[in-house]
């Protein structure tokens, strides 16, 4: 039986997590949006790369939230994005009713999904579609810390000419200025990039992560990125819908770990069949720790101006 992923929001993520989501044959896609003709559109045009590209499974598009029905994962994108000037905290007072919408429809028709939420300023979204799905807390995920965290591991890679993937780097935290890049813990093949980049030039590209997406905003001036996001948010999904127990930075729901609590905040998740099946925990350095505290600040003050 093919699984299904349902993509809620046509746009730049949304299309983009279809095509990775079909490319890697995860399962039978569904592209929703309220916009008449956009995923529908953008579906058939996908669904025509199948002979090229090889991927056997459906992909359609839908303006009707009822198609929900029978989705495995959805991942909601749907939202506004950021413009030059703008912090991801600006677009809350508007994202929030629109994600709000979409988790009263997927708890209506896909009531047993792992639900992924991309749409920004992330934690007060996830947040919301928690609080608004009433799924309980393992089958609700941010995507954050894949795609900051593959920023970073890009960055470290750039810089000792390297291939990425052989660059082990982690993200936690809020998705926002004060996110975590964990200098201690990144690696090149095991050996500490802190043996291989001196301190100060780390610290230029710890910032750099921070503000990872500012800059593509700052470049494209219509928008923001969305290539990655989309593709983290699939890889999140595949660890889903494949099972893989996969360890991934991801927005959770906290309950006491790390000392945190009533929060999403992001931290490394092993992802599989049920969503957050475990919380890594370890222990976090003084330094670490007061970071972590000041994106639980952060956190915390988007999710009093969500009111949920
Ligand atoms: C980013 O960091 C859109 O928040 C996303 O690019």
């Amino acid at each position: 039986m093919r699984k299904k992923i349902t993509i809620i929001g046509a746009g730049n993520v949304g299309a983009t997590a279809a095509h990775w989501a079909a490319s890697r044959g995860l399962g039978d896609v569904l592209l929703l949006d309220v916009v008449e003709g956009v995923p529908q559109g953008k579906a058939l045009d996908l669904s025509q790369s199948g002979p090229v590209d090889g991927f056997c499974n459906t992909i359609a598009g839908s303006n009707d939230f009822a198609d929900l029905a029978g989705s495995d994962v959805v991942i909601i994108t749907a939202g506004l994005a950021r413009k030059p000037g703008m912090s991801r905290d600006d677009l809350l007072a508007k994202n929030v009713a629109i994600v709000k919408s979409c988790a009263e429809q997927v708890a209506r028709h896909a009531p047993d999904c792992v639900l992924i939420v991309v749409t920004n300023p992330i934690d007060a979204m996830v947040y919301t579609a928690y609080k608004v799905s009433g799924f309980p807390r393992e089958r609700v995920l941010g995507m954050a810390g894949v795609l900051d965290s593959a920023r970073y591991r890009t960055f470290l890679a750039m810089e000792l000419a390297v291939a990425p993937r052989d660059v082990n780097a982690m993200v936690m935290g809020i998705h926002g200025d004060n996110m975590l890049p964990l200098v201690r813990l990144a690696n090149v093949a095991g050996i500490p990039v802190s043996d291989l980049i001196p301190a100060a030039r780390l610290a230029e590209i710890v910032e750099r992560t921070q503000k990872g997406g500012i800059e593509i905003v700052n470049h494209l001036k219509t928008g923001s990125a969305f290539y990655t996001p989309g593709l983290a948010a699939v890889e999140m999904a595949e660890a889903v819908l494949t099972d893989a127990k996969r360890v991934l930075p991801c927005a959770a729901y906290l309950e006491g770990e790390f000392g945190f609590s009533g929060c999403f905040l992001g931290v490394p998740v092993v992802v599989g069949a049920r969503g957050v099946e475990r919380i890594l925990e370890f222990p976090l350095t003084p330094e670490e720790q007061t970071a972590m505290a000041l994106s639980e600040t952060a956190v915390r003050n988007q999710m009093a101006a969500t009111g949920l």
